[in-house]
């Protein structure tokens, strides 16, 4: 038995009268478990829903997607780490490939929202992870190195202890096409490495890209994965709970 960590990327998905909905539906199906997690990355207006219906539950926990590095001040539409804590926000994902890739943002980026997360005491959890031509010509472990220091490597030790790193190939996000447990694994390895050759022997380490009720049992038993951030097979209450609760060793 190992710690594991199920989280759940709503994206551009479920209202406040949404996530109250859910929230309740999973609570009445899911129990806590021994050793597990599930934490919830509603949009932003959702949070403080999500989180009213998390309180009371160590085992549950809520995030927000995506942060402005800037504290507060004259940034229209964008949330702050501070704000987001305030609406209930334990953590905050950071670089995710669709922040990447449909908005541009850069590893520079991620620099500054990660320090600003980690300034707000929010747990960053930073999405790493290679486009289908750059697994194609043989830098999967190139690019996931650079995004690692792009966002990490001004950080000391301790910094690091507190940042989730989540491994999100591209091409596997929304396809239906999953790494392999053992692809998964291996990169889970080089990312531990890093973080290893800077004074963090223990880190957690995620899988997500097209995780489901149908692969999650053989992507657990991979011991390299520390849990899953999933996208689509989260939206759904009942069948998220079912998934939380999927057979590990
Ligand atoms: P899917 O599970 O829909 O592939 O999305 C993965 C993801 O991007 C989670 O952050």
């Amino acid at each position: 038995m190992r710690d594991l960590l199920f989280a759940a990327n709503w994206k551009m998905n479920l209202g406040p009268d949404d996530a109250r909905a859910y929230m309740k539906t999973f609570r009445a199906r899911y129990n806590r478990h021994e050793r597990r997690e599930a934490w919830f990355f509603p949009p932003a207006v959702s949070l403080e829903a999500a989180a009213q219906a998390a309180r009371e539950r160590a085992d549950l926990l809520v995030g927000v997607q995506d942060i402005h590095w800037e504290p507060k001040g004259a940034f229209t539409g964008a949330i702050s780490a501070p704000l987001a804590a305030q609406a209930g926000a334990k953590a905050a994902l950071i670089g995710h490939s669709e922040r990447r890739h449909v908005f541009g943002e850069t590893d520079e980026d991620t620099r500054k929202k990660l320090t600003a997360a980690l300034a707000a005491g929010l747990v960053p959890m930073l999405c790493v992870g290679e486009t289908l031509a750059e697994r194609d010509a043989g830098h999967t472990l190139a690019v996931v190195n650079r995004q690692l220091s792009g966002a990490l490597g001004a950080l000391d030790g301790a910094a690091l202890a507190r940042v989730i790193i989540a491994y999100e190939p591209v091409w596997a996000i929304g396809t239906g096409r999953n790494a392999t447990p053992q692809d998964a694994g291996a990169v889970h390895k080089e990312i531990r490495s890093w973080l290893t050759a800077r004074g963090v022997p223990r880190s957690r380490v995620l899988y997500g890209g097209s995780v489901n009720l149908k692969n999650i049992a053989e992507l657990l038993a991979e011991r390299e994965l520390d849990g899953v951030l999933v996208g689509g097979a989260s939206l759904d209450p009942e069948a998220w709970a079912q998934l939380v609760q999927a057979p590990a060793t």
